[in-house]
C-alpha cells in the first residue's frame, strides 16, 4: 500500500552530486524555474503528482537530468523539492542563509494517492487579495506576513507566454533574490499610473497584466497586495528591509516545502553551494549559442527571434525580430539592471569588460501577421560585471560568446 513517506538513500556525496546538478541549472537560469516547481508540487500537487499530470515532459527530464550519476534513490518529489530550496539559497548568494530542508517525501503513483487535487489548490494569476488569503489560510499561512513574504518569490524569474500566457520579469534582478518586487509595490501604491494595463497575446489566448514602460511586469495577483490594508503594511516593510524580508522569506519557504508532510521528514540535509559550483562555465551554453538564428520558444511556434550574422569582418550584426502582438522580455546576463538588452565582451577569462545596455525592448502591438522588427535605444557602458555563463538556452537570457558585436537598430 502506498504512503506519503519514502526516505531517500543518498550518501554523503550523493547529496553532494545532487548540489553539483542544482548548481549546473541555476548556472543555466533555471534556478526561479526550479523554485517555482518545488512550490507548486509541495502545495497544489503534493508528493510529485505535477509530475505525474499537470506539468509536461520537459519536468521530467529535468528531475531525470538532476538524478544523473547518483547511486542511491530518491523520489522525485523530494529532488524538486531539494532543487527549489538549493536554487533559493543560490538566489540569495550568502553563504551564511542556507534553507532549512528536509527529506522523505513519497511520489505518488496514482491520482488517488493525492490528498489535495490540483483543482482544491489551484491558483489564479487574476485573483484579488481575498482569493489569495483564502488559499493561503487553506495552505496554513494564516499570518498576513506569511502570504506576503511568500509572494515575493516573484521578485525572481519570468513570466512565460507558453507556460503560462504571461509574459516579463518582475525586477531588474530575475536571478537574485533583493526586495525590489516591494519596492515596486510601494512605488504602485503611491504613483496608481507606474503600471499600465496591458494584454498579452499568445497562440490565440489573451491575458490581462500589468506592466512598466520599461516591460517589468506584475500579475494581477501581485497588485492586489497594495489594495489589502494589512498586506500593504508588511509590502512598505519589506520595501525598506531587505535583510527581513529574505530572513523571512528563507523561513516561509522552508515550511512551504514542507506542507502537509512535515509529520514524517527526516533529518536536515545541506543545501548550501560553494560560490565556485555557481561560477563553472556552461559547456552547454556556448554549443546552443553558436547558431546563428535563435527563437523563442525553442520550440513550437516563435514569437521572437534574434538572427546573428557575421559581417566578415570580425563583427557580428545582431537584429531581433517578431511575429506576434504583445510584448517580450528580452535581456542577456544575469540582471538587466537599467536595460532590456545586455550584451558583454567576453575576454578569455569569460569576464566582460564592457557592455551595450538597451532600452525600450517592447514589442509594439502587432496586429499585421507579419514580422516586425523590434527597435532597441542603445547606450554604451563600461562595467566590471561578469557575463559567467549564467543564463537558460533561450532568448530571455542569452549571452553572446562573439568578441565584437554590432548591433543593428531601425
Ligand atoms: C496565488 C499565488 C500565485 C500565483 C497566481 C502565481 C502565478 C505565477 C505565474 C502565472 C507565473 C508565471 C509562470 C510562467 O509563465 O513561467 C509565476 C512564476 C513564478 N512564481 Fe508564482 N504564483 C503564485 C505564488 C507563488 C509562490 C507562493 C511562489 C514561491 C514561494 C512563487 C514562485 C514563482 C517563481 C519563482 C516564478 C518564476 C518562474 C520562472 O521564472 O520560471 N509563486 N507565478
Amino acid at each position: 500500500m502506498w504512503t506519503p513517506f519514502a526516505a531517500p538513500t543518498l550518501s554523503d556525496s550523493d547529496w553532494a552530486r545532487l548540489r553539483s546538478n542544482v548548481a549546473g541549472l541555476v548556472r543555466a537560469g533555471l534556478g526561479p524555474k526550479l523554485i517555482r516547481l518545488a512550490f507548486k508540487d509541495a502545495t497544489g500537487t503534493p508528493h510529485g503528482q505535477s509530475l505525474l499530470g499537470e506539468e509536461n515532459a520537459a519536468d521530467f527530464d529535468l528531475v531525470t537530468g538532476l538524478k544523473s550519476g547518483l547511486v542511491g534513490s530518491i523520489s522525485n518529489a523530494d529532488t524538486l523539492s531539494f532543487a527549489g530550496a538549493v536554487a533559493v539559497g543560490a538566489a540569495i548568494q550568502s553563504a551564511n542563509l542556507a534553507v532549512p530542508w528536509r527529506p522523505g517525501r513519497a511520489d505518488v503513483v496514482s491520482a488517488s494517492d493525492v490528498k489535495y487535487s490540483p483543482a482544491t489548490e489551484h491558483t489564479d494569476a487574476q485573483w484579488n487579495a481575498q482569493d489569495l488569503r483564502v488559499w493561503f489560510n487553506r495552505l496554513g499561512f494564516t499570518n498576513d506576513r506569511d502570504a506576503v513574504v511568500l509572494m515575493g518569490a516573484h521578485n525572481l524569474g519570468n513570466c512565460h507566454v507558453q507556460v503560462s500566457g504571461y509574459a516579463g520579469p518582475w525586477t531588474t534582478t530575475p536571478l537574485s533574490l533583493t526586495n525590489e518586487f516591494f519596492v515596486r509595490l510601494a512605488l504602485a501604491h503611491s504613483n496608481p499610473a507606474y503600471y499600465s494595463n496591458v494584454s498579452v497575446i499568445y497562440n490565440d489566448s489573451k491575458k490581462w497584466q500589468w506592466a512598466d514602460t520599461r516591460g517589468r511586469m506584475m500579475l494581477p495577483v501581485d497588485l492586489s497586495l497594495i489594495n489589502d490594508a494589512s498586506y500593504m503594511y508588511y509590502v512598505n516593510q519589506y520595501a525598506t528591509d531587505q535583510t527581513t524580508f529574505i530572513t523571512d522569506f528563507v523561513d516561509a519557504y522552508s515550511r512551504l516545502l514542507e506542507y502537509n508532510v512535515s509529520s514524517g521528514l527526516g533529518g536536515y540535509v545541506d543545501t548550501s553551494l560553494t560560490p565556485s559550483l555557481l561560477s563553472t562555465q556552461d559547456t552547454t551554453l556556448q554549443s546552443v549559442l553558436n547558431s546563428t538564428t535563435m527563437c523563442y520558444p525553442l520550440v513550437g511556434n516563435p514569437i521572437i527571434c534574434a538572427i546573428l550574422k557575421p559581417d566578415g569582418s570580425g563583427n557580428t550584426i545582431f537584429t531581433i525580430h517578431s511575429l506576434k502582438t504583445g510584448w517580450a522580455a528580452f535581456g542577456l546576463g544575469e540582471s538587466m539592471m537599467d536595460g532590456d538588452v545586455i550584451i558583454g565582451y567576453p575576454n578569455q577569462n569569460k569576464t566582460s569588460t564592457a557592455f551595450i545596455t538597451t532600452y525600450s525592448h517592447g514589442i509594439n502591438i502587432n496586429y499585421n501577421p507579419v514580422w516586425q522588427q523590434i527597435d532597441l535605444l542603445c547606450m554604451w557602458t563600461t562595467s566590471a560585471q561578469i557575463l559567467d555563463g549564467r543564463g537558460s538556452p533561450s532568448l530571455e537570457s542569452l549571452s553572446l560568446p562573439y568578441p565584437h558585436i554590432h548591433l543593428q537598430m531601425s
